[in-house]
């Protein structure tokens, strides 16, 4: 009922004004965030069929789980990359108030992004993949994926070079964020015959892209979405910024750590990585106070600006509850040693990845392709009901996953019971997750097909 009173929008406004001009840049945005929409929506189709081949084994499907899992990982990196792309491009136009350097390499890095990921997801169906958990693609694709973050990172310093007298810090935070998703890819496009080295350096895309550079990329996009939809005013998001670059950054490259324990590292990274860990979740107090006092205190208008809240309401719940509370919880190291790479781990994955992250980028990419237009009440009523179903999904999902988890923990590292024979355990465990999967994929079809009107009914006109 509280989330109801916070949205009754009573009290003063103090919007920064909204720049009347739509960029080029903001058009080219709209391509990069209704393609990672679409790719979402067939991720969670695949995800669903794979759920559903583990606790229905006999059932037809044209592609191997192995081959499905690996396109639904490589999926679960991509969409959010190409949608945070555009919503990068968008908003620092958006804070900037002046083009980019240059359109046309930024339309020219969209086709070179979207060719190489469905590369990846193309040459996985076909059962060809090198294996590393994560980045099954061929290593030939990420180098293409390079490239486009490389352009993409040049295209942003030489627009923010292009004035350096009006560099905002949100500007120059998404910027930071995006050369670092490059610079941490690009050590993965090639293969370590050393496992430890391997293992060590695929890190630096699980932990070190979401946890870092992706934090970043997010920081800049809610700094700004706060200041223009006025739930913050510029000094007090900014001096938030400040702290959440500094720690995520720190945090960020020291908690990696939490993946360091069992892999062949010195003993000193059990202690760094959990101590560390802990300064990753200071930022998330801060935004949680700066969101209360904001809805408390401003009104936010628009039903566009509503629905673009639900969804970053939705991906703070994550981050304090799946992402910080749960991950800081599995990062004590003797917890870790019994439910390290658990169905603990996996419920983990997708309350932080898609629960903090993916909502983030689907809050982005929906205020970009809404630009220009206020929902009607039935779309923004589908909108929220999409929220709600992804939000129950996901709940039902996870839920069944920590459940499956903790009796997998218990049975299997503690009683030593036979690894098969847990395994058959958890199946009414894992037959609720798929049940889940559908709830999900329904909220996610309909966002989608909500985003998708949006996009036709913004598009702008020849
Ligand atoms: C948005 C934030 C986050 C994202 C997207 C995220 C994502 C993930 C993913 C995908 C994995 C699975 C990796 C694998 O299968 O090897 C994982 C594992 C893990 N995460 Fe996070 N995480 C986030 C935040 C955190 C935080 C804040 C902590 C601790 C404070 C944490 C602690 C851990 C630990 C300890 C593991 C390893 C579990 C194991 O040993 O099996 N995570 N995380
Ligand atoms: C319909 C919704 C979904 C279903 C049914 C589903 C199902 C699955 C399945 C079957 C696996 C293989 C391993 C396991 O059994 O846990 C898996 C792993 C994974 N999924 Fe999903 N998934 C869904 C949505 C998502 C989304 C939206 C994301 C992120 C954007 C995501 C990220 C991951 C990650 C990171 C892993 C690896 C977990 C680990 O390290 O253990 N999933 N998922």
């Amino acid at each position: 009922m509280k989330l109801f009173k916070l949205f009754s929008f009573r009290g003063k406004t103090n919007k920064a004004p909204i720049p009347k001009q739509q960029f080029l840049a903001q058009k080219i945005s709209r391509r990069y965030c209704l393609s990672a929409v679409a790719l979402f929506a067939l991720q969670s189709i695949v995800a669903l069929m794979g759920a559903l081949d583990l606790v229905i084994p006999d059932l037809p499907s044209p592609i191997p789980f192995e081959y499905g899992r690996a396109i639904h990982l490589g999926l679960a990196d991509l969409w959010p990359l190409i949608g945070t792309m555009g919503m990068v491009y968008f908003f620092i136009t958006a804070e900037l108030n002046r083009e980019i350097y240059s359109p046309s390499l930024a339309r020219w890095q969209y086709w070179i992004v979207l060719a190489f990921s469905l590369s990846i997801f193309g040459t996985l169906a076909l059962k060809i993949g090198n294996g590393r958990e994560f980045l099954e693609g061929m290593p030939i694709f990420y180098v293409g994926i390079c490239l486009s973050l490389a352009l993409a990172s040049y295209n942003l310093i030489r627009t923010l070079l292009s004035d350096k007298k009006n560099i905002t810090p949100a500007a120059a935070i998404m910027t930071v964020g995006m050369c670092f998703l490059g610079i941490l890819l690009l050590p993965n496009t090639i293969t370590y015959s050393n496992p430890v080295a391997d293992e060590a350096i695929k890190y630096w895309i699980i932990h070190l892209w979401e946890e870092m550079a992706l934090e970043l990329t997010s920081a800049g996009f809610i700094a700004t979405f706060y200041v223009v939809s006025g739930l913050a005013d510029r000094s007090k998001v900014e001096k938030w910024l400040y702290l959440e670059a500094t720690l995520a950054v720190v945090g960020g490259l020291y908690a990696t750590g939490h993946h360091y324990y069992w892999i062949g590292f010195p003993a000193i990274w059990l202690v760094l990585g959990s101590l560390v860990s802990l300064v990753e979740v200071i930022p998330v107090g801060l935004l949680v106070h700066m969101t209360y006092k904001g809805l408390k205190e401003a009104k936010v208008g628009s039903r566009r600006e509503k629905l673009t809240l639900w969804l970053l309401l939705s991906s703070i719940f994550y981050h304090i509850t799946g992402a910080s509370l749960l991950g800081l919880f599995m990062t004590i190291p003797w917890v870790n040693l019994y439910m390290h790479g658990t169905y603990v781990t996996s419920g983990h994955a997708h309350l932080a990845l898609f629960g903090s992250l993916g909502f983030t980028v689907l809050a982005g990419c929906y205020y970009v392709l809404s630009q220009g237009s206020e929902p009607t009440l039935k779309s923004y009523r589908g909108g929220v009901l999409a929220v709600l179903l992804l939000n129950s999904g996901l709940i039902v999902m996870a839920s069944a996953l920590l459940v499956a988890g903790f009796v997998e923990t218990y049975l299997w590292r503690i009683l030593d019971m036979d690894f098969m024979q847990v395994r058959m355990l958890l199946n009414p465990y894992l037959m609720i997750r798929a049940l889940g999967g559908i709830i999900f994929m329904l909220g996610d079809l309909l966002l989608a097909w909500s985003f998708y009107k949006t996009w036709k009914a913004t598009k702008p006109q020849k």
